[in-house]
């Protein structure tokens, strides 16, 4: 052990340094406070023996100032003194010193005080190091737990890029299909636009000729218009336009509506970063949500809608809807040729329910468990990521609800989300 004796008095000083020596340590000595502060810093002392009374720095005053010093290692101090009342020695204490020497000391005394004061710093810097260890460590997994928080926003934000980009291609799709139709009944009416000014002009020269003729000859004038007004009808086929015509405007307005409507319910999906918490109904959340994944359900499922009158939910409705587009998306894929989905909304006292069911191929029990853990997956590399599940559960959580999910092999999934209605 290196210890430090800081006394004044040649005397003492001599005596001290015996008995340490004696007993097999290391010694350094310092001829008053401020030496021995500076001989602290430059050795590192395991015990420090230090008078009381010094010039330039008392001991007390090196007592706090060792204790204030960040050292590794714990240093045993002991304090020599001639005073011996109670008031001094609870000043010893609460200076940080551990033990206390009353002056003049017999060498065994100090001697078996020493070794006691060993033990002690021995223990001290045992403790010591296992706390830093300990708070080292809880650094480490304060760094681990932030950088794997860190992932774990970016892959969120990744999945959430990625099946935006799976929507895209499918709502590309939805809008093409009505304005293909739209186009093509654009171009139908044209022509019947062309085929009705032939007709018209006929009706027109009939009622020019009617018109110079005065009152002569009507009859045979119109007659000669009668046969080319007939078979222009004929040959255009009249009653058949007359027909077509509505049912082909009534398309073009519902096709228009539909692109208008897919939209609108797009933008919601397209700015993530604008959701809002608001009173938010669910009903509606869902039917946009459908629109925007029609057209990946509609080669798989048939779906039906149930919806019941519900109260309103204080929600982040776009992320609600990523909610319901990872369920709606899980079912379409677990279902193997065509099967069936179905959303049922339902109220049950101030909570709102929503399930979500398919006839798909369902999740072993052992799986069940496992579903909403972060990157579970059982579809190929590259197919899923594993997060949908694991994202969903979040956001419900979010929203002070919970997400429950059944299931059957071979039969089909159930996944019921229950939130707090306003
Ligand atoms: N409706 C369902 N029917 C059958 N299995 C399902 C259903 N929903 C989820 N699962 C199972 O849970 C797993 C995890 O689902 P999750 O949505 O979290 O990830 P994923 O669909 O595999 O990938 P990702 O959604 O990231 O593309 C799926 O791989 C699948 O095995
Ligand atoms: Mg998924």
């Amino acid at each position: 052990m290196k210890i430090l004796i800081a006394e004044d008095d040649f005397v003492s000083r001599l005596l001290v340094k015996k008995a340490v020596t004696e007993i097999g340590h290391e010694v350094i000595v310092a001829e008053n406070g401020q030496q021995a502060w500076e001989a602290f810093l430059e050795h590192e002392p395991d015990m420090v023996i230090s008078d009381w009374m010094m010039p330039e720095m008392d001991g007390l005053e090196l007592c706090k100032k060792i204790r204030s010093a960040s050292k590794k290692t714990y240093s045993y101090i002991m304090l020599l003194t001639a005073k011996d009342k109670t008031t001094d020695l609870v000043e010893v204490f609460e200076a940080g010193a551990d033990d206390y020497i009353i002056k003049p000391f017999k060498p065994d005394e100090l001697r078996s005080r020493i070794k006691s004061g060993e033990r002690i710093a021995i223990l001290e810097s045992q403790h010591h190091e296992l706390q830093e260890n300990l708070s080292l460590k809880n650094r480490h997994l304060d760094e681990a737990l932030r950088n794997l928080k860190a992932t774990q926003v970016q892959a969120m934000q990744s999945e959430k890029m990625a099946s935006i980009g799976q929507l895209a291609a499918g709502v590309a799709h939805e809008i093409n299909n009505p304005i293909g139709f739209v186009g093509s009944n654009l171009e139908a009416l044209s022509d019947y636009l062309k085929d009705y000014n032939r007709l018209l002009e006929h009706y027109q020269a009939m009622a020019a000729n009617l018109d110079k003729a005065g009152t002569d000859n009507l009859a045979t004038i119109v007659k000669t218009h009668l046969e080319t007004i007939q078979t222009c009808e004929k040959d255009i086929e009249i009653a058949y336009i007359k027909d077509d015509i509505p049912d082909l405007l009534k398309d073009c307005i519902e096709g228009t509506s539909r692109v208008g409507k897919i939209v609108a319910d797009l933008k919601n999906f397209a700015h993530p970063g604008n959701d809002k918490q608001m009173l938010m109904d669910i009903n509606k959340g869902l039917e946009s949500t459908l629109n925007v994944v029609a057209n990946e359900l509609k080669y798989k499922a048939i779906v039906t809608k149930t919806f019941g009158k519900i109260p309103l939910v204080e929600a982040w409705p776009q992320k609600l809807n990523q909610v319901f587009v990872n369920i709606l998306i899980n079912s379409a894929q677990a279902i193997l040729e065509k099967g069936e989905i179905r959303i049922h909304t339902f109220a049950e006292g101030r909570e709102v329910k929503i399930a979500i069911s398919d006839t798909g191929s369902g999740i072993s029990p052992e799986n069940l468990s496992k579903i909403f853990d972060p990157f579970f997956t059982t579809k190929a590399v590259g197919k899923g990521t594993g997060l949908g599940m694991n994202i969903a559960y979040n956001i419900v959580k979010e929203h002070k609800g919970i997400i429950e999910v059944t299931s059957e092999v071979g039969k089909g999934t159930c996944f019921t989300i229950t939130l707090p209605g306003k």
